[in-house]
């Protein structure tokens, strides 16, 4: 018989309390929040699910490299330890800091649109990374395998584009209007599934048979870069760094948001292979947007902090037990029938609302009403990836449907135990006991643009 589980490879040396308030007491903040537990205060929640961006646990080296930080202006000592980090793992020529994954977007994302009308495709954008596309004024186009869309077909890399409808795509729209391809690891919209090192280097091929630039938005690289090692044949003897240099072999230009697998608070990437007129162009961005270009929006402590975690993230017996954590809760919710993506990904289960609660319509947001009761049932916050946070149509208004209507369960990196994980298991599967009886919402107060951050919902009858 298998292990029950991956025992976490670290002890914990500082502990934060946690509260959890009376389920009267969570009817009545949920309520104050309007319904939305973007709202909710962090102190009223017990277990948080909401992202695992930026939440994760520091170690100790890394608490301890952020005494050394070197806070000057200008070529910070730190600037050049993490230069020299981030070099040894991508072989990129260029490295600039950003106070996080968006303040990168925007600093290289205009460069590479040339004129108004230009395209980027993806096999996923992550919603900044398509709002920054868009606001330098050209259009974000997904191509993903649609085996990702069947939440209960078991696919080794969810995550892969689908290389037909690139290559029409790239011949519909015309090559030279093509402004980057941008390759999501892992695709943490479709359930932080991973992209097989042989979808990506195919992805590079036929970009530089069209002469298309290609980039990595490597948030959750190192994640992505673990399924490879345990899933993708000829990839199983190597080391995690050997797959990760293959994986940047694929692009030209790395964005990292490393609040996820540079095990930091907060701070960001940018990382270019050999283009010298783009690194210039960025780092004269970079002045006004994020900071002078060795410290980009952050402390030198921050940068320490970053070089040490983006090390610590690519050891195999971390990453086994972080991609463990998220299959026990998987495994266990699978085994009490409560429908998810399957196989899981890096970050999160994403439970399939549509399925769970298929009398509530997607414009009444199931999964919406799914993360609400959990909050009640066991004061933990995940968060709606559906057809609340898809909106509406920009020019007839009418709400979006979203291909999936999804719950995530987002699990912060080395900061809750199995014991946590179960709790979670257990409140979830209550509510799926009772699924029948869960209502939708509607819109008490609904802003323009990214309403889920700020709407106001009231359930209805
Ligand atoms: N790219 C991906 C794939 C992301 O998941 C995120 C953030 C970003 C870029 C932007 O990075 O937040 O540091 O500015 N994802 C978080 C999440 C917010 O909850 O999934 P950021």
């Amino acid at each position: 018989m298998s292990k029950a589980y991956v025992v976490p490879p670290f002890k914990i040396k500082m502990v934060e309390p946690l509260r959890k308030i009376s389920r009267k007491a969570r009817i009545q903040k949920l309520k104050e929040a309007g319904y939305n537990p973007f709202a909710l205060r962090s102190e009223d929640v017990f277990i948080d699910l909401l992202t695992d961006s930026g939440t994760g646990a520091m170690s100790h080296f890394q608490w301890s490299a952020m005494m050394q930080g070197d806070e000057s202006y200008a070529g910070s000592r730190s600037y050049y330890h993490l230069e020299k980090v981030v070099k040894d793992i991508t072989g990129y020529a260029y490295v600039l800091p950003a106070h996080q994954g968006r303040g990168a977007e925007q600093i290289v994302i205009p460069q590479l649109v040339q004129r108004p009308g230009m395209f980027f495709i993806s096999n996923m954008h992550f919603d900044t990374t398509r709002a920054h596309v868009e606001l330098a004024g050209a259009r974000a186009l997904d191509v993903v395998d649609d085996d990702c869309f069947d939440t209960e077909k078991y696919c080794p890399f969810k995550g892969n584009f689908d290389l037909v409808k690139l290559e029409n795509l790239i011949k519909d729209k015309q090559p030279e209007n093509i402004a980057g391809i941008i390759m999501t690891v892992t695709n943490n919209s479709a359930g932080g599934q991973p992209v097989s090192l042989a979808n990506m280097c195919a992805v590079k091929k036929m970009a530089d048979h069209y002469g298309i630039k290609t980039i990595i938005d490597g948030a959750r690289y190192a994640e992505n870069a673990y399924f490879i090692s345990v899933r993708e044949e000829t990839c199983k003897t190597m080391t995690i760094r050997q797959i990760a240099r293959q994986m940047f072999d694929c692009a030209d230009i790395f964005l990292m948001s490393a609040k996820k697998d540079g095990l930091v608070n907060i701070g960001g990437l940018i990382a270019i292979k050999d283009d010298e007129q783009l690194f210039k162009a960025c780092r004269t961005y970079m002045v006004p947007m994020e900071g002078f270009p060795t410290y980009g929006g952050l402390a030198g402590r921050d940068l320490e902090a970053m070089a040490i975690g983006l090390q610590e993230a690519l050891d195999k017996h971390y990453l086994a037990h972080r991609i463990d954590e998220v299959r026990y809760l998987g495994d266990r919710l699978r085994a009490a029938g409560v429908p998810i993506q399957h196989p899981t990904g890096g970050h999160a289960v994403f439970v399939d609302g549509g399925k769970m609660c298929p009398h509530i319509p997607y414009h009444q947001f199931p999964a919406q009403a799914v993360v609400n009761e959990l909050y009640i049932e066991g004061g933990i916050r995940a968060v709606e990836i559906g057809s609340m946070m898809l909106g509406r149509d920009p020019d007839t208004r009418a709400q979006l449907k979203s291909h999936l209507e999804l719950i995530r369960l987002t699990i912060p990196r080395r900061t809750y135990t199995y014991t946590h994980l179960d709790f979670v298991a257990d409140c979830l599967i209550a509510v799926y006991q009772r699924r029948h009886t869960l209502k939708g919402y509607t819109f008490v107060y609904e802003p323009e643009v990214l309403r889920h951050f700020t709407a106001v919902l009231k359930p209805l009858e």
